[in-house]
């Protein structure tokens, strides 16, 4: 097919994290935000869509909400919605990531 894109497969991480933690990587020239919620494993952008600070020094409140920690943008942390009122900035990107054999990938 004419159109397909081949998808890189890039290792993460392990999946060893704690409920409701969160890590940045960087990887092949961008950072990757993971993601631990309710068991599963999410990623997105790790710069912050309000003015790019790194969103995986935020927090998450057991309501699932991410908290960058400069001007306090929220977002879902499962769908990087922005929740804030008033919402600040744009949603924040989504990564697709695979997990394998306690291993997480990124799908790029
Ligand atoms: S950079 Fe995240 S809220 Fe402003």
């Amino acid at each position: 097919m004419a159109n397909e894109q081949k998808v890189k497969k890039i290792y993460v991480c392990d999946t060893d994290f704690s409920e409701r933690e969160v890590r940045g990587y960087k990887l092949d020239g961008q950072w990757i935000l993971i993601l631990k919620f309710q068991g599963s494993y999410h990623a997105m952008d790790a710069s912050c869509a309000h003015s790019g600070y790194p969103l995986f020094k935020g927090t998450i409140d057991e309501k699932g909400v991410l908290t960058c920690p400069l001007h306090y943008a929220q977002f879902n942390c499962q769908t990087g919605a922005i929740v804030s009122e008033p919402p600040i900035c744009p949603n924040q990107d989504l990564f697709d990531i695979a997990v394998e054999d306690n291993k997480i990938y990124w799908l790029k």
